[in-house]
């Protein structure tokens, strides 16, 4: 695997690769990385002549700035993985080489897509995520983009930024990975007790409850049931449920036929933030 540091050393790369026509796929992430981020490089591989990973802790899209500290960097670890799944390049820039300007200033109309749910709670994050893959984007300029559907809002927000900016990158929306008692991968799953980690899977049987009854019960008192599952869950506090349609992430009252529906759910334990999210048709 090669890994560069810096920008120039990745686009001389990169241009012998576009010269003989190779397909580029990109998996942006910030590091820590589990078996999640492992099944998005193993989505590529098959579509792709060259992988490129990216890990860059981005500080413009915490809104907590002891949260950006407390970030994990286990990078001997991350690089030994992705070795092992055989990626091609490792992108590892340092925060100068991605912002050398501080006073950077970005904004893109994001049609409220992040002023709701993560957004609302975390006002700037999706701005700044916008920011740190149109830059990634600009860099490696993939054919293909992969990202996990845990971040589901996530993914609709880069989604509605490609349209916008016209960039001619296909996403894939990946799969979530869950352990096998059901609990989506997450780096943040480090900071749970082995307790914590069982309290946890309240969220994806609540999810499972919402999609196994979705159009079988009357959507609000689904919503109802749903959470005073998670209420009446020990250890769970609760922050947001929801079932939305996908594109808009607005919540909705009636099911449509021809639109697709996402349950969305966040909760903390153990002061952990857990997020997750199941497709229910
Ligand atoms: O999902 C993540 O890890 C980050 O938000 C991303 C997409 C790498 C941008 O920093």
């Amino acid at each position: 695997m090669r890994i560069f540091e810096t920008k120039k050393e990745l686009q001389d790369y990169l241009e012998t690769a576009r010269i003989n026509k190779q397909k580029i796929a990109l998996i942006p992430t910030m590091g820590a990385l589990h078996e999640g981020h492992i099944s998005l490089l193993n989505y590529a591989k098959p579509l792709s002549d060259v992988t490129v990973c990216s890990i860059f802790v981005n500080p413009t899209q915490f809104n907590d700035p002891k949260d950006l500290e407390k970030y994990p960097r286990p990078i001997e670890h991350d690089i030994a993985l992705l070795k092992a799944a055989h990626c091609d390049v490792l992108f590892l820039p340092t925060v100068e080489e991605m912002y050398p300007d501080p006073n950077e200033k970005w904004h893109i109309d994001l049609n409220g897509l992040d002023a709701i749910w993560e957004g609302e709670m975390r006002p700037g994050h999706f701005q700044g995520v916008t920011q740190v893959v149109y830059k990634l984007f600009a860099l490696v300029q993939p054919d293909i983009a992969c990202f996990g559907q845990k971040d589901f809002q996530q993914v609709m927000v880069i989604e509605h930024m490609i349209k916008v900016k016209q960039l001619p990158i296909t996403i894939a929306l990946c799969p979530i990975i869950r352990d096998e008692n059901g609990l989506a991968l997450s780096s943040r799953n480090m900071r749970l007790s082995s307790n914590g980690k069982i309290q946890a899977l309240a969220l994806s049987k609540t999810l499972l409850y919402i999609k196994n009854n979705f159009g079988k019960i009357p959507l609000l008192q689904l919503n109802k049931q749903a959470t005073e599952l998670l209420n009446s869950s020990e250890g769970i506090t609760l922050e947001y449920l929801a079932i939305c349609e996908t594109t808009t992430l607005k919540e909705i009252k009636t099911i449509e036929q021809d639109k697709q529906y996402v349950a969305l759910v966040t909760a903390r334990v153990e002061d952990v933030r857990l997020i997750d999210n199941m497709i229910l048709n």
